[in-house]
């Protein structure tokens, strides 16, 4: 969810710059973007199939690693040239190489906001079930995976979550969205604290706590770094081209490294709880069945509603739990769609309902696509996957790692690592400096591109990881 929402408003960037109060209002801006579906469908469902301990170790390696370093260049380009990512790319050159690096970064949110508006829509959904009472069905082995086959109900919400997000768009009442997902938030994260304190003190669950929290070697596979690493991006808006314009927007004076920590650990923080919550009730339920942590997608959705019911209060919890996690929902996926709407605007010059139209139709033949991906559209598969997870797959493994490269390449050959660091230094000193400069110079590019070639070579068959 994102709090002030200044994402990519290009077009208006120079009425807006600098409207963050300083480094408060910016951390909450970054880390209410960066808390949505990720933390709570994305992380556990990921963290669950890839190696519980070993993914969650692996991600935070990544995470303090090259996710720090990807933070704070993205935020330090933005703010030294006031603009978000393909003006910020324009600004250091005009060939080629550069308007590709910048539209590969706002391209990105295009090509995610269709598929998460689906999953939106699925929380829309069960939000609806158990305000109409219907909690214990919603528990029942099967139910998830009917619903989604149902193509006709997945695309109704999907389309009604849509609606949601364009008419706050539109109608511009994004303030009040977001400063009611301010006191949300805190509430979600009281509620997901209580109930992971029940999950975890059930009968079995300790299994999952330690499955979830010792690293085991014997889970580690090559997929662990490519899943973790895509979810880092991911999680923390990292390879979007968001942060390039949330940078674009703060003062001089504000520190960029402490905020990026503020911002990483508050994430962090919440899909670590969100893992907590979901996988030991895995164990609890259904014994560690590989086959329910293996899961994927469906998984959170599968084992909350059981969480609930057995609480004896599945229908209070159940709304009160799935409001918040649709305003998680519905403020990210509003950012989404205003970074999208603001790069159509400010590159092909058109006005702002015509860019929603076009929008309109990424979001019609996506969106629709990856709602009857599991329904009607079963049979059709794109290199083995359904709709939903070819889109996921293209933008997290392939798309961010690339973007991120560009973010690399530009500052190592064009913009110099010294001016990064200069730009940084401007409020405060640089405190993990030797370390920026050791990632960024010797293994960011390096490794992403081993990442970046891997996922490819796995999902071409040529290797399996
Ligand atoms: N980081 C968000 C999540 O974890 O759900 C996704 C996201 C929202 C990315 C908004 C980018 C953004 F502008």
């Amino acid at each position: 969810m994102n709090q002030a929402s200044p994402a990519n408003h290009t077009n208006h960037s120079a009425k807006l710059r600098g409207r963050f109060s300083g480094r408060i209002g910016y951390v909450l801006a970054v880390a209410g973007s960066a808390v949505g579906l990720g933390n709570i469908w994305r992380f556990p469902y990921l963290a669950a199939k890839y190696g519980g301990g070993m993914f969650l170790l692996v991600y935070l390696i990544l995470m303090v690693t090259f996710g720090f370093v990807l933070i704070v260049s993205e935020t330090a380009l933005g703010r030294m040239t006031g603009k978000s990512p393909i003006g910020a790319f324009r600004s250091f050159g005009s060939s080629l190489p550069f308007h590709l690096g910048g539209w590969i970064n706002a391209v990105v949110p295009m090509l995610i906001v269709p598929y998460y508006c689906v999953i939106g829509g699925w929380v829309l959904k069960y939000l609806f079930e158990y305000v109409r009472g219907n909690a214990l069905s919603l528990a029942e082995d099967g139910h998830f995976s009917q619903f989604i086959a149902s193509s006709a109900q997945v695309e109704f919400w999907f389309i009604l979550f849509s609606a949601l997000v364009f008419f706050v768009i539109l109608a511009g009442v994004k303030s009040g969205v977001e400063r009611v997902s301010r006191v949300m938030m805190p509430i979600l994260i009281i509620l997901a604290v209580f109930v992971t304190i029940y999950s975890i003190t059930r009968p079995g669950a300790l299994e999952g706590v330690k499955y979830f929290l010792i690293p085991n070697f014997d889970d580690f596979s090559w997929m662990t770094v490519v899943a973790a690493m895509g979810q880092m991006f991911y999680s923390l808006s990292i390879a979007m081209g968001v942060l390039y314009t949330y940078g674009s927007y703060i003062g001089k004076d504000v520190d960029i490294e402490k905020s990026t920590t503020q911002v990483e650990i508050f994430d962090t923080a919440i899909a670590v709880l969100a893992g907590m919550m979901i996988i030991p009730a895995v164990f609890a339920f259904s014994g560690g069945d590989m086959s329910v942590l293996k899961a994927g997608p469906s998984l959170t959705f599968i084992t909350l509603p059981k969480i609930f019911v057995s609480m004896g209060a599945g229908t209070l919890v159940g709304i009160a739990f799935f409001l918040m996690f649709l305003f998680a929902a519905l403020t990210s996926a509003i950012s989404l769609m205003e970074a999208s709407v603001s790069s159509l605007e400010d590159e092909l010059h058109l006005s702002r309902p015509k860019c929603c139209l076009a929008m309109c139709l990424v979001m019609a033949t996506a969106g629709t696509a990856s709602a009857l991906g599991y329904g009607v559209w079963d049979f059709v598969t794109l290199f083995g996957m359904s709709f939903l997870d070819f889109f996921d797959f293209l933008t997290n493994s392939i798309m961010m790692p690339l973007a991120a490269l560009a973010t690399c390449i530009l500052i190592i050959r064009v913009v110099g690592l010294d001016a990064i660091a200069r730009e940084v230094e401007q409020s405060s000193p640089f405190r993990r400096k030797k370390l920026y400069y050791f990632f960024l110079k010797y293994l960011a590019a390096i490794c992403i591109t081993i990442i970046l070639i891997s996922s490819i070579a796995n999902v071409l068959g040529i290797i399996s990881l």
